[in-house]
């Protein structure tokens, strides 16, 4: 069983626009409770090699001061980070010199041209490896359009809103879906002219003012432990500052529609963003179908509902999901395949996946995380559940956003 509080490390895709907002943004500020991820050291790194100024002032907190943005001297390398090469491509679209984004093995095989077509319909001269990394992009001398995006992707959204605010005229951006709106809150704290209304953003050219900022913990993280707790029978765990955004928190909706027994203690704000306390008890899940507006609001969290199908009563059905299959890896592809590895029946779909419930993890093998930290997670969790112990194929990738995940469900498992 689980049983324990833990605090929730800070968000990724926050502290990540904490730093990428920064180089828009003259001046000095710090953030605070910064997520030590890969990922978030690798956009670390990208804006230090555009002239930015960072430095630990504390274990956590970093003093940034930008003195202005400068013309990079090398490659700027974003590792694993689609939200890094994507929202840098934004920034990158609106200064006048060249710059060229490089991704490792994973994120040189994700879609770019959802990118690359609205930043060039803007002005920007882009070339790539056919719509993949690497990018290479001549900015400056934008103007704005009016974009409907047919995907609901805050990765795109943001990336066009970044270089809305350096373009000419007024940029408006519509999405199918709402997905995570981290950026639009972020950028409103800092003074953008930016409004939104009935899901549609509009920016303007706009002078960031940096602003001190203190990181929510992340609930994409938090979503595993809710996962376990739920699944191992005598769980109930709490989990302490979770940013509970409602853009990103279609996991809650899905495990309640699911029959979890939740509780939000302590519900509260940071920098526009809602955070509060989680109480999460062992519960008898029932399955659903999951589909439509949640999927976007849900997007990292989906492979778990997997596990929680397996453990329900009835049948669960993921629909609408096809953008998993772009992830760091092909997620549909990868939970569907290591969970067969661990004895589970799952039947793989194109745009998700259906499975019977109340099956039984058996394990006794090795499963293969596919080099995602997110599957990783995931079938660590399912380990939990094996009758026989299980090793995971290149764990150590965990760390890409959630490094203390291991030391942290170590210390709730009684
Ligand atoms: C992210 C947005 C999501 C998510 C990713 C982080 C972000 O991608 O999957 O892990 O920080 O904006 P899309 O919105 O592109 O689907």
């Amino acid at each position: 069983m689980l049983r324990g509080t833990i605090t929730i490390p800070a968000d990724k895709s926050i502290s990540q626009r904490a730093l990428i907002l920064s180089t828009l943004a003259r001046g000095s500020f710090t953030i605070d409770n910064f997520c030590m991820s890969d990922d978030c050291l690798s956009t670390l790194q990208v804006i230090k090699s555009l002239g930015i100024e960072a430095e630990f002032i504390k274990d956590r907190t970093l003093k940034i001061s930008n003195k202005g943005i400068k013309k990079p001297e090398d490659i700027l390398q974003c590792n694993n980070s689609g939200t890094c090469m994507r929202m840098m491509s934004g920034v990158l679209a609106g200064q006048s010199f060249q710059s060229v984004l490089y991704g490792d093995e994973s994120l040189s095989k994700r879609p770019m041209a959802r990118i690359i077509e609205p930043l060039s319909l803007m002005g920007a001269k882009i070339q790539s490896n056919n719509g993949f990394a690497p990018i290479k992009i001549a900015g400056g001398n934008l103007h704005g359009i009016n974009y409907t995006s047919k995907i609901a992707s805050a990765q795109v959204k943001s990336s066009i809103l970044l270089s809305g605010i350096q373009a000419e005229g007024k940029t408006i951006y519509k999405e199918p879906y709402k997905s995570r709106n981290h950026t639009e809150i972020m950028l409103k704290n800092m003074d953008a002219d930016i409004l939104t209304h009935d899901g549609t953003i509009e920016v303007k050219k706009s002078n960031l003012v940096p602003k001190n900022i203190k990181i929510v913990g992340d609930f994409s993280s938090a979503a595993f432990f809710i996962a376990a707790a739920l699944v191992v029978p005598d769980s109930e765990i709490i989990l302490k500052d979770v940013g509970l955004n409602p853009s990103r928190t279609g996991f809650l909706d899905i495990v309640r529609k699911m029959g979890a027994d939740i509780e939000i203690l302590d519900l509260k704000e940071d920098n526009g963003e809602p955070c509060g306390d989680l109480k999460v008890k062992y519960s008898n899940l029932k399955g659903i179908t999951v589909e439509g507006e949640v999927i976007p609001n849900a997007i990292d969290e989906l492979p778990l509902v997997a596990i929680l199908g397996a453990c329900a009563e009835g049948i669960t059905i993921l629909k609408d999901a096809s953008e998993l299959r772009k992830k760091e890896s092909d997620r549909i592809c990868a939970i569907t395949s290591e969970l067969r590895k661990l004895g589970i029946e799952i039947e793989e779909r194109d745009d998700g996946f259906r499975i019977d419930g109340r099956q039984k993890f058996i394990g006794g093998t090795e499963a293969d995380s596919h080099n995602d930290h997110r599957i990783a997670m995931c079938l660590y969790i399912a380990g939990l559940l094996c009758s026989k112990p299980i090793r995971i194929k290149n764990f150590k990738c965990t760390s890409v956003s959630f490094p203390e995940f291991e030391s942290l469900i170590k210390s709730l498992v009684k």
